[in-house]
């Protein structure tokens, strides 16, 4: 396929799902006099569980570069020559991202931005603007509508990642998910509420295409997603595959409500969690039709329930 005809520069790039989009672009190449940058910290650079993968990432052509994202004097250096900015910050930074927008706006080379997004729906529904996980990824999205004219920017809505979905969080069990040491499963109502989602290098491969096709991405929501399935399917699929029978608990939406509202009157940071589990048990990533087809991917393209439960039993 062809190299992607931009100069990019990655933020958070090391990060959950920086990973993926990384590796993504990297594999996709850009075309010659083009570059793949990430924008990392000191921090990151001298963390001894991040050194192989930069240097594997070097080797492939990656250009690393270090500063302080809250530096606008760094951040304006590294735009230079820049086309594209993909930012992938953790939830902790979101809204540095408007003063990031702001530079982007204010280089002279900077065309096109995707902020940090990734995730859940915050404009689902009239319901959305309330809920607390939103606020951040709001302001960004408000400030982007009233200040930004020249720089186009694309949210990649890609609802819940299938892999994090797997996994039971210890102590908020109850929330739902699964465990495949255990072989115990735990969920929200009677499991069969579906609920679309997106499997991590799914992730990258979605972003390389809306790169890949810029009049159908620049400036748009894209909601996209590998596949749409249910919480009991995926304990089948894990029955199926592990050959025995899970135990299962249920925790009835009400219950997992009240949950909620205890873990945030008691500034509980898994709150958030609890927060998103509902808003997805609640049908709030379901869609009549997704974007996958306007950039390009057909269902084939991405990958299943089976080998992302397949990938979590190993
Ligand atoms: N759909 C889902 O289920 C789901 C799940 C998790 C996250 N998300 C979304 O995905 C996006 C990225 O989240 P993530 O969990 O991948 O992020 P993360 O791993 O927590 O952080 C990403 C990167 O942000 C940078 N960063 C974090 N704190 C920083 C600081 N204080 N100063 C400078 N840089 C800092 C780091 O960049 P370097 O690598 O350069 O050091 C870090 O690797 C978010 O929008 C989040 O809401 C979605």
């Amino acid at each position: 396929m062809a190299s992607l005809p931009f100069s990019i520069l990655i933020f958070g790039g090391t990060g959950i799902i920086g990973k993926h989009i990384t590796r993504a672009i990297l594999s996709a190449q850009v075309s010659p006099g083009h570059s793949i940058s990430i924008f990392t910290s000191d921090a990151t650079l001298s963390n001894p569980d991040k050194e192989a993968l930069l240097s594997s990432w070097k080797s492939q052509g990656l250009r690393v570069v270090a500063g302080d994202i809250n530096n606008a004097q760094d951040v304006s250096r590294a735009y230079e020559g820049v086309d594209v900015v993909v930012s992938c910050l953790g939830r902790n930074t979101l809204t540095v991202q408007t003063e990031l927008i702001r530079l982007a706006e204010e280089s002279k080379s900077v065309k096109w931005f995707f902020p940090s997004e990734y995730g859940t729906d915050i404009e689902y529904d009239a319901s959305s603007k309330d809920e607390k996980p939103h606020q951040n990824k709001l302001k960004v999205r408000e400030f982007i509508r009233n200040n930004i004219r020249s720089v186009q920017c694309t949210y990649l809505v890609t609802g819940p990642y299938i892999d994090m979905y797997l996994t039971l969080l210890p102590g908020l069990e109850a929330i739902g998910g699964y465990d495949a040491r255990s072989k115990k499963a735990v969920l929200i109502n009677s499991g069969e509420d579906a609920v679309g989602f997106t499997s991590m290098p799914d992730v990258g491969k979605l972003l390389v295409a809306a790169l890949r096709n810029p009049s159908e991405a620049k400036g748009k929501v894209l909601k996209v997603q590998s596949f749409v399935t249910t919480p009991l399917e995926i304990l089948r699929e894990f029955e199926k595959k592990t050959g025995v029978e899970w135990t299962t608990d249920y925790t009835p939406i009400q219950a997992l409500r009240d949950l909620e509202k205890q873990l945030w009157d008691g500034n509980n940071p898994l709150a958030t969690a609890a927060t998103l589990r509902r808003i997805w048990a609640e049908g709030r990533t379901l869609y009549e039709k997704t974007d996958n087809e306007k950039l390009g991917l057909a269902p084939g393209d991405m990958e299943t329930l089976g080998e992302v439960v397949g990938r979590a039993i190993i």
